[in-house]
């Protein structure tokens, strides 16, 4: 009896720390609303196909606005505390600020998300709850992930079955993407760190850099390459080619209005391919970080791999697309729910 009583709050503390820390035994699977929903796909499909047209920006907004909602991790105890539960993929980036509350999406390091991405998700659920059978019944979650697959498709990239089942988190701080966001800045073996927090390779690194085929970018996320390199008044970083870095001076002048942002592939900037590989080994890699695949031994066979072939790649991304929508889900009703309005927890 007196054992029992010891145990028992011992208990209950392991029982409460094991749901923060244990691998979530979430399992995701195709045609989950196979009987909840079933033209689910079809419809987010066809809502993303019109947002799509309106806007070619809603590919790549909408593929980078799924990345920083499953990179990203949240304590809901405190954020203070660091036992944080593995935020993952569950829309809380799409949650807007309140007036107590200040939300992912608005931390200064959200880097600028779209908000082409952010409106395609709220259309989908639009579209998806119009359908009475279907109305609140499929998460904000699984609508980014099934958009997330149809932009890249849209763009022309490979079209793969996507994971269904994930819940809707239930909250959503600034506080809590400090330090999660891998930087531009980053070397190879911070962004395998950095993925290596998420339960991903340095192969998911190599693939997933791969989306920067498509999309924009801000003139101040690489202004250091291009400018007074490392401090060195007038110097640009060597492992840049010089006739791009003089077509990006060029782009973006010294100063240059911080709104102004440009296309991340010169070549293809409107097609999701392999071009983006074949810039890095050109020395077009916009980015610290995209470059250094390419100059890294480490990472290198796999750029010149993917460079040489599409299909290579197209199976490559898929498979590291599928396990970047694995990272952090809630699948158990305790964890999380389906939300009435994808920017505002219930
Ligand atoms: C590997 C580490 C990564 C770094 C350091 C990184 C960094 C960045 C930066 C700095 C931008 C420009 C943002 C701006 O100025 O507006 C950007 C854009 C973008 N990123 Fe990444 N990113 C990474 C991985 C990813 C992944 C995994 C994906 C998706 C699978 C992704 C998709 C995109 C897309 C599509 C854009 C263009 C967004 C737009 O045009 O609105 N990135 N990234
Ligand atoms: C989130 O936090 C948990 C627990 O601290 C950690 O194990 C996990 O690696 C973190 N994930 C990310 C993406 O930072
Ligand atoms: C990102 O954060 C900045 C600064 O915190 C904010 O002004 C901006 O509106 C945010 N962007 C989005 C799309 O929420
Ligand atoms: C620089 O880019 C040009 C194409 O714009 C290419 O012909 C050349 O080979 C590149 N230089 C290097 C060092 O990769």
């Amino acid at each position: 009896m007196a054992n029992q009583k010891i145990s028992r709050p011992l208990l209950l503390f392991a029982a409460t720390l094991s749901l923060f820390l244990l691998p979530s035994s979430a399992q995701l699977r195709q045609n989950f609303y196979a009987n909840i929903c079933p033209n689910v796909e079809s419809i987010v499909r066809d809502a993303v196909t019109q947002k799509f047209r309106q806007t070619f920006t809603t590919a790549p907004a909408t593929l980078r606005l799924f990345f920083h909602d499953c990179a990203v991790n949240v304590s809901f105890l405190s954020p203070s505390l660091s036992l944080s539960p593995p935020q993952g993929c569950d829309a809380s980036v799409i949650i807007a600020s309140t007036p107590g509350n200040t939300a992912e999406k608005d931390n200064p390091d959200n880097l600028s998300l779209a908000g082409d991405g952010f409106d395609t998700v709220i259309k989908a659920k639009a579209a998806v709850d119009a359908v009475p059978q279907c109305r609140n019944k499929v998460s904000c979650a699984d609508i980014l992930a099934m958009a997330a697959r149809d932009v890249v498709a849209l763009a022309g990239g490979p079209s793969y079955a996507v994971e269904l089942g994930r819940l809707d988190g239930l909250s959503s701080t600034a506080a809590s993407v400090d330090g999660k966001l891998p930087l531009p800045s980053f070397s190879l073996d911070q962004l395998t760190a950095s993925f290596a927090a998420m339960g991903l390779s340095q192969t998911d690194v190599i693939a997933l850099s791969g989306a920067h085929t498509i999309g924009f970018s801000h003139c101040n996320r690489f202004a250091g390459r291009i400018y007074d390199f490392r401090g060195r008044a007038g110097s640009v970083d060597p492992t840049l080619n010089s006739s791009y870095a003089a077509q990006l001076q060029a782009e973006c002048p010294r100063n240059v209005d911080p709104s102004i942002a440009i296309q991340m592939d010169p070549v293809t900037p409107h097609t999701f391919d392999n071009q983006y590989y074949r810039n890095l080994q050109a020395r077009q890699g916009l980015f610290t970080s995209d470059q250094a695949l390419q100059e890294d031994a480490r990472s290198r066979p796999l750029v010149d791999a993917w460079a040489r072939n599409p299909a290579l790649f197209n199976r490559a991304f898929v498979t590291s697309m599928t396990r970047l929508g694995r990272v952090g889900v809630k699948t158990r009703p305790a964890q999380g729910n389906i939300r009435r309005d994808c920017s505002v927890l219930n």
